[in-house]
């Protein structure tokens, strides 16, 4: 039957023809026919355009939301149960006490279900106590391991939801909205580092709560002041490419890069007490004092953090200006710093930044997100995409085997009811 639903899914028109496969699917996977109709909800995945592995060392991000998300179908129950499956896969329903799930310290994720009970979990440590269980339905058509935020737009949705739909929380609490959303976003983000064991940055999961169509999202980490910064490219596009590589151990790679980061901002301590990110220095205090950094290892990854936020100051300014081709060049020098210094690119991503380069519509590229694998982001003037499209699945299949997946993509919306 999922294989059923996923055939609709994938030839629903338009989000209205979805939100009603996904109520049908719902009645008919929970059995919940009495019930009146779940509502539907979506909360978006993020591409990040400059500004990687800056949000743990207080620095700026510049990542925009995406049209491609997470779904879910719900219906409140009237036990403590909370109940969930995917159509993205054939597990099933998992069933879980909430009460069960707010006291259990070893599910660490386990499975894609783990990012929910987190979620319930992180609600509970922030005081927000669920009145009853739910039955819940997901749908993603982000795709698997793009590293595209797939996760924090998954917490962000349950978090979105559950307090809509079980607490009324948009009318109900005293707070805005934009503090309704930087809470779920921080909720989303205690959940994946404490429940998940992925010490993350919050870009990821602010992204997905702040999205804004045609727009991106300049955001300092440090204070959460953010700004939107129109994005509409004219007679150029976003073109995302992913490896399609299958990695595995991320975490723990990305776990090293961050503890790395605390090693060098403990050493600069030492001499400037008041430091407290390594972003709040400029590259020219940083080269004055990086000698104070006595792991190399650390000190290279320092560079890459101080010298890439700078870097995104400097091309948000470049965009704002109207300045696309140097806006490319950074995204090509990002890439550089995260490829040589920072190390957490792999011949896959390196592949098609070198193929992008020698594509003369091409304005920049780069990795985006945690690395290993995943993504690239492109500026690209309109009338060279497919160019770019054959050169980059001709070479990179000749060398790996496999072929690449483009996906051209514009600025969307963060969370809502559909
Ligand atoms: C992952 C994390 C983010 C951020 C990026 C790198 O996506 O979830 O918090 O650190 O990597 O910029």
């Amino acid at each position: 039957m999922i294989a059923f639903y996923q055939d609709k899914i994938k030839k629903a028109p338009d989000r209205v023809s979805l939100k009603a496969i996904l109520i049908q699917a719902h009645k008919h996977f929970f059995n919940d026919y009495d019930a009146s109709s779940p509502q539907v909800y979506f909360a978006p995945g993020r591409v990040n355009l400059i500004g990687e592995h800056t949000d743990y060392n207080g620095g700026h991000v510049f990542p925009c939301a995406l049209p491609i998300g997470t779904y879910a179908a719900i219906s409140l129950r009237d036990d403590d149960k909370l109940s969930v499956m995917s159509l993205n896969n054939d597990e099933g329903i998992t069933s879980r006490s909430m009460t069960d799930i707010i006291e259990d310290k070893t599910e660490r994720a386990s499975n894609w279900a783990s990012y929910v009970h987190g979620l319930v979990w992180a609600l509970s440590q922030h005081g927000i106590d669920l009145k009853s269980g739910a039955d819940i339905l997901i749908y993603g058509d982000i795709p698997a391991g793009s590293g595209l935020s797939s996760s924090a737009s998954l917490e962000v949705l349950i978090a979105y939801s559950l307090l809509d739909l079980e607490l009324d929380y948009f009318n109900s609490s005293k707070k805005s909205r934009e503090e309704i959303l930087t809470m779920i976003a921080q909720i989303s983000q205690y959940s994946e580092n404490k429940y998940n064991g992925m010490n993350c940055g919050i870009m990821d999961q602010f992204a997905s709560a702040f999205g804004s169509e045609n727009q991106a999202i300049y955001l300092d980490t440090n204070s959460l002041a953010y700004s939107y910064v129109p994005f509409d490219l004219g007679d150029y596009a976003l073109l995302v490419t992913n490896t399609n590589k299958k990695h595995k151990l991320i975490g723990s790679a990305y776990n090293d890069r961050r503890a790395s980061c605390e090693e060098a901002l403990k050493d600069l301590t030492s001499i400037k007490p008041e430091l407290d990110a390594l972003c709040s220095l400029t590259s020219k205090d940083f080269e004055e004092i990086s000698s104070y950094i006595k792991n190399p290892e650390a000190r290279i990854r320092a560079k890459h953090a101080v010298y890439e936020n700078e870097r995104t100051k400097q091309a948000v300014s470049l965009l704002k200006a109207g300045n696309l081709p140097e806006f490319g060049r950074l995204m090509y020098e990002s890439h550089e710093s995260l490829s040589h210094d920072y190390e957490v690119s792999c011949d896959e991503l390196d592949a098609i930044v070198n193929i992008a380069r020698t594509i003369p519509g091409v304005l920049g590229c780069r990795m985006t997100g945690g690395g290993f694998g995943g993504c690239t982001v492109a500026i690209i003037a309109n009338d060279s995409i497919e160019e770019y499209k054959s050169a980059v699945e001709q070479a990179y299949t000749d060398k790996f085997g496999y072929a690449p997946s483009f996906y051209i993509l514009k600025a969307g919306r963060g969370p809502y009811r559909l």
